[in-house]
């Protein structure tokens, strides 16, 4: 049994703590948490071991009670998966995950790249085996390197031009816009181009990108040059329909927005209603010459969740990637209403 504690448990951390309680092989020893609110309340009645960040005393004044410090938590774990926002993770790598020899540490993608190796499964599982620190890049560069792996694999990539429209923030959030404009993002190539080179070296990737108003998931719109190969239109959907954690939406379906993706995956009855696999329109895939074109639309706060399973499995040496994944998607699969809820 692989031991695992989550530090910060905000969008990505709560997610990747209920998909740890679904593995077979992992024991989730706790969460941490610096004060009260809904979140912890949630997890108190889930039954999930709670260690302070700093001061217990408004989290006491709440009922909530504190097992131990962070390094109370550390010290029992295989495994810290750390989730808190940007920049704030390499504070606590340097200040005590480094400190733990044994301790494997996996960090999100908004970190940079030096943090560790950064982590796409389907794409790069082996280089990551039995690391002491991995990225798990963000969802964005998830969702453009699972896609973009799979045609490369079997068509080599010339260069891929590509146009972010990024969701303005989560929808639990209210403190971020816009709520009325389009944010170019004047960075050139944006970001993200760049961390996709950080799993898949050799394909040339140049991003732009914008944000706009919405909350509920990210869009990519893609043109991929392969270098040798004339395809056609049946011969890269194939591609597409066999990749993992990629999901073609089926134009009868009349699934046209993203809204309508993350309704689907509620009635579908997806683990917390979210959509894990990147999301391909069938009618937006076009081939012209040795040119593809498709759309795909990323749920932000879930495509990372089960590549944080299959990170933390690759830190602890276990060697079949395949078997991971399947492992993890299967667990994943399992209808709602699993979670150990005390209430
Ligand atoms: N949200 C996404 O769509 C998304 C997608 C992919 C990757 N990521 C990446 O995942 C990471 C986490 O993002 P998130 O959206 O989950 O953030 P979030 O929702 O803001 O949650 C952050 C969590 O960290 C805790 N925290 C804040 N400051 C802390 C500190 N100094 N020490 C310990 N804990 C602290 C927060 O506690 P409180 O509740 O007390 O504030 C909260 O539980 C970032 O690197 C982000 O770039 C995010």
């Amino acid at each position: 049994m692989y031991k695992v504690g989550i530090v910060g448990y905000g969008t990505i951390g709560k997610r990747v703590a209920d998909a740890v309680m679904r593995q077979k092989d992992m024991q989730l020893i706790g969460i941490t948490a610096r004060k009260h609110n809904y979140r912890v309340e949630i997890a108190k009645k889930k039954g999930i071991d709670i260690y302070a960040m700093d001061d217990i005393t408004e989290l006491c004044e709440h009922g909530i009670k504190i097992k131990g410090s962070l390094r109370n938590l550390l010290s029992q774990i295989d495994v810290v998966v750390d989730c808190t926002p940007k920049e704030i993770a390499r504070k606590n790598k340097e200040e005590h995950y480094d400190t733990y020899p044994n301790l494997k540490a996996i960090y999100q993608g908004g970190e940079k790249a030096d943090m560790g190796q950064s982590f796409v499964a389907q794409c790069n599982y082996k280089e990551a085996i039995g690391k002491k620190n991995i990225r798990v890049v963000s969802c964005n560069t998830t969702g453009l390197t699972r896609t973009l792996h799979a045609i490369h694999q079997k068509w080599p990539i010339l260069r891929v031009r590509a146009t972010l429209i990024r969701r303005a923030t989560d929808p639990g959030q209210t403190k971020r816009g816009p709520v009325n404009a389009i944010v170019p993002c004047l960075e050139l190539p944006s970001h993200h181009g760049p961390d996709v080179r950080t799993v898949l070296p050799d394909v040339e990737v140049f991003t732009t990108a914008v944000v706009v108003p919405t909350t509920l998931m990210h869009m990519h719109n893609l043109s991929v040059d392969l270098k040798e190969h004339k395809v056609t239109r049946e011969e890269v959907m194939e591609v597409l329909r066999n990749t993992r954690r990629v999901k073609i939406v089926r134009k009868e379906l009349g699934v046209n927005s993203t809204a309508e993706i993350m309704e689907y995956a509620k009635d579908l009855g997806n683990f917390r209603g979210d959509m894990t696999d990147i999301c391909i329109w069938e009618k937006g895939v076009g081939v012209h010459g040795k040119e593809i074109f498709f759309m795909q639309a990323v749920h932000q706060e879930s495509d990372v969740v089960p590549e944080n399973i299959d990170a933390i499995r690759a830190a602890m040496g276990f060697l079949d990637g395949e078997e991971s994944m399947n492992m993890t998607d299967k667990a994943l699969m399992k209808p709602n209403g699993d979670n150990p809820i005390r209430d």
